[in-house]
């Protein structure tokens, strides 16, 4: 099976009331932990580069090891550019045999977001690959740059329709209180997503995917561990899996988590060299950093998203 567009995975996960998991990949053991969970559950995929990743490990690389995961799962995998920024960067994974890609626009004014949204679709579009957009804008860290609470704004349901119409997305990002990173609420704070702009947005766009970023729930047992065997994390706080279990109800058909994919694999790799100090073979400690990272993935595959047996 070669790649596919997330065109087919949207349609059933909206009617379906479940979402499909986007998982930010970096390197082989990422790839492999996502991907073994995904075969053994029977789970549709989405397997995301930002373009950190691409300058961290190459497209090529990153292009054949996803390649390598089709043959090995069988699955209907998408691959998917994350926070694409301009256009040449969207032309480039286009032509370089993504699938699917997001140009971000959020930054932009609302005209300029759609100017610049419509030219990736047209690009897009004409070589059969789906475009996301996103309106509306996510606190957090992305690719080294901090969107502050204050900057961040949430999505204005006024806007949306308007929007997919003149730019021919395929799916939407909108902003309800999520963000990116560990710390996406203040300590103490009890986490809140703001669902009456998710049910506004739906109504106005009956039966249209919408994507839900900076989604990680910040398993605490991995920050535990992280805490436990050297590191010093401060109260991170991430989004309560039951609330993404109900936007994954509603009209959200992704749900983008990398900070997951991160603590489980950095816990994984901290507790092993606290146990084993004088080891120094790549492959002992990657070995369990890829497990956990199939483990997390299973979780959030049966428990979270609701996408298992959908394949
Ligand atoms: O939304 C951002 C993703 O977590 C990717 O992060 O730009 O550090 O690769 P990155
Ligand atoms: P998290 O930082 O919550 O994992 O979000 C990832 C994301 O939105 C990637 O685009
Ligand atoms: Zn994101």
């Amino acid at each position: 099976m070669p790649l596919v567009t997330s065109k087919e995975m949207f349609e059933k996960a909206y009617k379906g009331g479940y979402a499909i998991g986007a998982f930010n990949v970096n390197n082989m053991e990422i790839i492999q932990g996502i991907t073994e969970a995904a075969k053994e559950l029977q789970a549709p995929l989405i397997l995301q580069v930002s373009s950190g990743a691409r300058k961290y490990a190459n497209h090529t690389y990153l292009i054949k090891l996803v390649e390598a995961a089709i043959i090995e799962t069988g699955l209907p995998i998408c691959l998917h550019l994350d926070h694409g920024d301009t256009f040449e960067l969207c032309k480039s994974c286009i032509d370089g045999g993504f699938t699917s890609v997001m140009i971000d626009g959020s930054h932009h004014s609302f005209e300029d977001n759609i100017a610049l949204t419509r030219q990736v679709v047209d690009y897009a579009h004409a070589h059969g690959v789906v475009v996301e957009g996103e309106l509306g804008r996510l606190a957090g860290i992305e690719d080294a740059v901090n969107v502050s609470a204050e900057d961040a704004s949430y999505t204005n349901p006024a806007q949306v329709q308007e929007f997919v119409e003149r730019t021919g997305v395929d799916s939407l990002a909108i902003a309800i209180g999520t963000s990116h990173g560990a710390y996406k609420f203040k300590p103490g704070q009890k986490p809140q997503l703001r669902f009456d702009i998710l049910a506004e947005v739906e109504k106005r766009l009956p039966g249209f995917p919408i994507v839900l970023h900076g989604a990680s729930s910040v398993i605490p047992e991995f920050v535990e561990t992280i805490n436990k065997y050297g590191g010093n994390m401060p109260d991170a706080i991430g989004i309560p899996e039951d609330m993404l279990r109900k936007a994954a109800s509603m009209a959200v058909c992704k749900i983008n988590i990398d900070s997951d994919l991160r603590l489980a694999m950095t816990a994984a790799i901290r507790q092993y060299f606290a146990e084993n100090p004088a080891h120094f073979d790549p492959r002992q400690y990657l070995k369990p950093a890829r497990e956990n990272i199939k483990r997390l993935v299973a979780h959030k595959i049966t428990d979270v998203l609701g996408c298992d047996g959908k394949a």
